[in-house]
């Protein structure tokens, strides 16, 4: 993979976080973290490739070459120890992080998301979803994953969630879903990584959340040294759209852990 410098939202001062988003959002589903936290950190925000601001890669990439990238950023802004938040497809990537950092990686909240690869149905659905991508643009995205992103009380209570959530979404280039569609199809299993993890760890996951619900984030945490587990009510899959002020909380208690 050629290097490609991704658009990082860097802002803020105090000890680095790094904030990983999930699919098929951006960095701008992050905004509201960013505004609580960078009076007391120096806020990290990359769009992947293709998403947001950052140009596609000119070849297909895979999970760790989306890894090797964000270290690029990293590495490029000299930052020697940081906290890394990762949410769903953002998890994926947090964990081909862990060996990378080493010791500079200093905590890691896991929102939302699991260890295991994808099963072979699940990869062919979304090889079949990328080709659609391709073909009709984000609207096939938007079709398929909205109603698993977002939980029952959202979709009741919190129009402005949903609208906002769609604007981001369409904020993304196909070629840049489409990549990343086929990148998480063939990511690896990162559950050995589990064990050997040796920072604070929290995984959060929403109580509504279909696609990785609390059992997994559960189980997660059941495998790391000292990890811990909350589950967020009255949020699905976007923990932290869905109920910022809980996952505000979440966030704030880590990194007080970790000072
Ligand atoms: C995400 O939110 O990043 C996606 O749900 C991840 C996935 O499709 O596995």
């Amino acid at each position: 993979m050629k290097p490609l410098s991704l658009h990082v939202r860097d802002e803020g001062n105090g000890p680095a976080v790094l904030f990983l988003h999930g699919f098929p959002l951006n960095g701008g589903m992050w905004d509201r973290q960013i505004a609580e936290i960078r009076t007391r950190a120096r806020v990290l925000v990359p769009d992947l490739p293709g998403f947001g601001r950052s140009v596609p890669t000119p070849e297909p990439p895979t999970i760790e070459d989306f890894a090797d990238l964000v270290l690029a950023a990293l590495d490029a802004r000299g930052i020697d120890r940081v906290t890394v938040v990762g949410l769903s497809m953002g998890g994926y990537i947090a964990f081909r992080l862990v060996e990378r950092l080493g010791e500079r990686l200093a905590g890691l909240l896991l929102a939302d998301t699991r260890p295991n690869p994808d099963t072979e149905e699940g990869a062919r659905l979304r090889h079949v979803l990328a080709a659609k991508v391709e073909a009709q643009g984000v609207e096939p995205a938007i079709e398929e994953f909205l109603p698993k992103l977002l939980g029952p009380t959202t979709f009741r209570t919190r129009s402005a969630v949903v609208e906002r959530v769609r604007e981001i979404i369409r904020g993304n280039q196909p070629a840049g879903l489409a990549a990343a569609l086929r990148a998480m199809a063939g990511r690896p299993d990162s559950t050995p990584l589990l064990s050997r993890l040796r920072c604070p760890v929290l995984c959060v996951a929403g109580e509504e959340d279909a696609l990785t619900p609390p059992e997994v984030a559960r189980a997660m945490a059941e495998q790391i040294p000292g990890g811990r587990w909350i589950a967020i009510p009255s949020a699905g899959h976007l923990t932290n759209l869905e109920a910022p002020e809980a996952f505000g909380i979440a966030l704030a208690e880590l990194l007080d852990l970790i000072g």
